[in-house]
């Protein structure tokens, strides 16, 4: 199974194009594709699930050109886009039914798909109920089951976790691990935490650049030695924002300690702590210095 994404340019009405020659092959497993708000994930996710036309470049699905012949992929397709509506009237399993015919499964295909995965999400027992008195993690495995009607070979899920709880997305996470195997599951993010445990391989994604597609030990890696911890006088916070990176800053009795990402010691006294995703994260994604204080994560301590 292979996905090959060749020279993906995306350009709306803006001056900076939402996808900037992206190049990228994916075999089978979970990738992350992490990228904060306007990085153009959903703009490549719709590419991917053959609902839009990009403005030059190629997809190919084990070799076929999509954008010639997207019924090819569409057969081996699941996709949850990033705003999925229900018709809150029906059911759970009148909703997958309805969605089952449009996907071409005969009624009795339908009816087996449908029961195992309503085991599968666990919505058995409020398969009757409509779909208005869901919750949003309820509708979000709805969304999810009709992802998989067709047992899809690549399954593309555009921000699942939005609007679900820390005990849901937990869940989710576990599900998603679950499905893995022998098929593509591509799942884009702003939220480290999402795929960290979860993803083989983690694509970055920054105003329309792919800055980084690796193993997340490799990214780790990169970092190893970048990563620093000091305390610092509170007025002194401001200026070292404007100079480095800073990944967190917690208040302390005598200043302001601070995580920071840089390649050289940022202070006198600064101590080598290891990396996490989150600092890889902030390093590839903030557009320039002064906004890291705006990424940062003030935590009291
Ligand atoms: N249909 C569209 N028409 C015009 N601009 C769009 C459209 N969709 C997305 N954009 C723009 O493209 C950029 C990337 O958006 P998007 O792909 O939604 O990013 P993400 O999903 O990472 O938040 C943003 O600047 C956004 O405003
Ligand atoms: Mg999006």
């Amino acid at each position: 199974m292979q996905l090959d994404i060749q020279h993906l340019q995306q350009n709306y009405a803006q001056a900076k194009p939402a996808l900037n020659d992206i190049n990228l092959t994916l075999h089978s497993g979970i990738i992350g594709l992490l990228g904060p708000n306007g990085a153009g994930k959903s703009s490549l996710m719709r590419i991917l699930a053959t609902l839009s036309q990009p403005s030059a470049g190629n997809v190919l699905w084990n070799g076929v050109d999509v954008l010639r012949k997207p019924a090819v992929l569409r057969r081996e397709l699941g996709y949850l886009p990033q705003s999925f509506g229900v018709y809150d009237n029906l059911s759970a399993w009148e909703f997958l039914h309805y969605l089952a015919g449009l996907k071409g499964l005969t009624n009795q295909q339908a009816k087996t798909k449908i029961n195992e995965l309503l085991h599968m999400l666990n919505l058995a027992d409020v398969a009757k109920q409509p779909l208005g008195s869901f919750s949003g993690g309820m509708k979000q495995r709805v969304g999810i089951a009709q992802a998989l009607l067709n047992d899809p070979k690549l399954l593309i899920v555009d921000e699942p976790t939005v609007g679900l709880d820390p005990q849901e997305r937990a869940r989710f996470r576990d599900l998603l691990s679950d499905m893995s195997g022998d098929r593509i599951i591509i799942l884009s993010t702003h939220i480290v935490s999402d795929v960290e445990s979860i993803a083989d391989n983690i694509a970055m994604l920054r105003e329309g650049e792919l800055l980084a597609y690796a193993k997340p030990e490799s990214l780790l890696a990169g970092l190893r030695h970048a990563v620093w911890q000091c305390t610092v006088p509170k007025v002194q916070v401001a200026a070292m924002a404007q100079q480095f990176c800073i990944s967190q800053s917690v208040r302390q009795a005598d200043g302001m300690q601070l995580r920071i990402v840089s390649h050289e010691s940022p202070c006198a006294g600064a101590k080598n702590i290891p990396p996490t995703l989150e600092d890889v994260f902030l390093y590839y994604c903030q557009s320039s210095q002064s906004e890291s204080v705006t990424h940062a994560q003030e935590v009291a301590a």
